[in-house]
């Protein structure tokens, strides 16, 4: 009898909660901020000019043409960047804008009518911090991870301005390529608690590309609820997905022609080179990193 109570009141909340979850579905499906995607089936909001711009951001890698930008492009670039979210609203960053062709492409090795370099950066809190007689000392990876995620997050929100406007961007980590000494004598950089991490070369590109660079969407990107290890199906999964031309998910298109069975063989055994292997001695990142006082001893 017990058991028969427990089985009706898990049929009746059973039913309860999918009529709930269609009366959702058909409720949100109704409401014009909602619709249905064709090719999936999932139902999204409806795109605004907000997610149409993020949808379409795109790298131009370097084909960009001498057309000056507008002041006022580059103004609203400047004071959307420092509206990203920063940890305790300290702005552990610098952002140095260089319109100086020749320097643009010293420092980052592509031309580009305007450079935004945004730089990890705590001296403007340690001179205030002195200023008034406080002892500051931002000395530790803790520190430089979360200023790295500060200043990520205020390059990115200008990338994303940028192309709202109509401009192309470029971030690269150029500038950590080469002699990266050049970037702190070009610029006058402190050698002390700054780094430069991210460059935002822009411009208008002469060429718009032929398609955007897709993305995984899917499993081994998003996990629910906890992480879910891969298994060896979803790996080759992922693996066909990048062979996939389609997709546009790889750097280069005729990986199959120079000899290589996946785009993910090209990409190790070619595109990465030796950091397919493992690292023997300290990185001039990693040098610049100890030298700007952040490891900690
Ligand atoms: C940290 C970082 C460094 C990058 N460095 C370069 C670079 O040096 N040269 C380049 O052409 N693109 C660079 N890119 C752009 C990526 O290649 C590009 O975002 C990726 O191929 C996806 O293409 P999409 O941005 O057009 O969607 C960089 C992007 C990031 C976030």
């Amino acid at each position: 009898m017990k058991q028969k109570t427990e089985r009706r009141n898990f049929i009746k909340s059973s039913l309860l909660a999918l009529s709930g979850a269609i009366f959702y579905k058909s409720k949100l499906a109704a409401n014009a901020n909602y619709d249905v995607d064709s090719s999936t089936g999932a139902l999204l909001h409806t795109p605004n000019d907000t997610l149409n711009v993020i949808h379409n951001l795109h790298t131009t890698h370097g084909n960009f043409s001498h057309k000056e930008i507008p002041e006022a492009d580059l103004e609203q670039i400047r004071l959307a960047s420092v509206h990203g979210a920063n940890s305790s609203n300290m702005q552990t960053y610098s952002i140095i804008l260089v319109k100086d062709r020749q320097k643009i492409k010293d420092i980052t090795t592509y031309e580009g009518s305007a450079l935004f370099l945004f730089c990890v950066d705590f001296n403007r809190l340690i001179d205030c911090a002195k200023q008034l007689g406080h002892a500051y000392y931002p000395d530790n990876m803790t520190n430089f991870v979360t200023a790295s995620i500060n200043t990520t997050i205020a390059a990115q929100t200008a990338v994303i301005a940028a192309q709202s406007m109509g401009l192309d961007t470029l971030l690269t980590n150029g500038i950590h390529r080469g002699d990266m000494q050049r970037v702190w004598d070009i610029l006058e950089l402190p050698q002390e608690k700054c780094f430069p991490l991210i460059a935002l070369v822009l411009g208008y590109a002469t060429e718009e590309p032929l398609y955007h660079a897709g993305r995984l969407d899917g499993v081994g990107i998003f996990h629910e609820e906890k992480y879910h290890k891969l298994t060896t199906e979803e790996i080759n999964e992922i693996i066909a997905t990048y062979d996939n031309k389609e997709k546009h998910l790889g750097l280069y298109e005729n990986w199959d022609q120079d000899g290589h069975a996946h785009y993910l063989d090209w990409l190790h055994s070619y595109w990465l080179g030796r950091a397919s292997e493992p690292t023997k001695s300290e990185t001039a990142v990693f040098s610049f990193i100890k030298r700007s006082g952040f490891v900690e001893s």
